[in-house]
């Protein structure tokens, strides 16, 4: 068994994937692990959509510019993607996020998007969480009504034959970045 710290550690965005067929009961895993993130008010603002189907990835690929060294382009490569759509705010985490000044419905996509791929991860699925893309094409292809907005999407395989980048992280020097105490 993975610890979670293991897990947490090993993650590293995949920008590369093999051919490999992903199982729909993996996804369904991935989705349904993502469904029990906490949520401000228990809002679970969210809508999943999962695209599997050979021919509407592609679609969602060709969105992407595909010359290499183009910001995302890796993206045309993936199997599988996931995106995430924000759904209508309800009233009490709405109006909390208007009186604290916090948009807790963005909160709550990010934390979602964080179990998702960790839930990939221990099913040893390569991930990208991306955040820069064109929603206005990308709600076309997905049938994403006008009033709802698609904030995420996941790119998902099997790694390829590149090898992750590790990003470093900010552990070392700990008063940057944890407060003992006070800030
Ligand atoms: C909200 C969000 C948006 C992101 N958008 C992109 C993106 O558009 N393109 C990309 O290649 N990576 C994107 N990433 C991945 C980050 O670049 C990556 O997580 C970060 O550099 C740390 O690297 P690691 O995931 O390998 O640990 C995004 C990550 C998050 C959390």
């Amino acid at each position: 068994m993975v610890l979670f710290h293991e897990l947490a550690e090993s993650r590293r965005s995949c920008r590369s994937y093999s051919d490999d067929p992903i199982e729909r009961k993996d996804l369904e895993k991935c989705v349904d692990t993502a469904l029990l993130a906490p949520s401000a008010c228990n809002a679970q603002p969210w809508k999943f959509i999962i695209v599997d189907d050979p021919a509407t990835v592609k679609k969602v690929a060709s969105t992407f510019p595909k010359t290499p060294g183009s910001l995302n382009s890796f993206a045309s490569g993936a199997r599988v993607f996931a995106a995430i759509v924000s759904e209508k705010q309800k009233f009490i985490p709405w109006i909390g996020g208007k009186l604290s000044g916090k948009n807790f419905r963005e909160m709550d996509l990010g934390l979602a998007a964080g179990h998702f791929v960790l839930e990939a991860r221990e099913l040893g699925i390569g991930t990208c969480i991306i955040g820069w893309f064109d929603e206005k094409k990308i709600k076309q292809v997905l049938g994403v009504p006008r009033n709802r907005s698609v904030r995420l999407l996941i790119s998902l395989g099997y790694p390829g034959n590149e090898s992750l980048n590790p990003q470093p992280r900010r552990l070392k020097d700990k008063r940057e970045t944890v407060g003992d105490n006070r800030y």
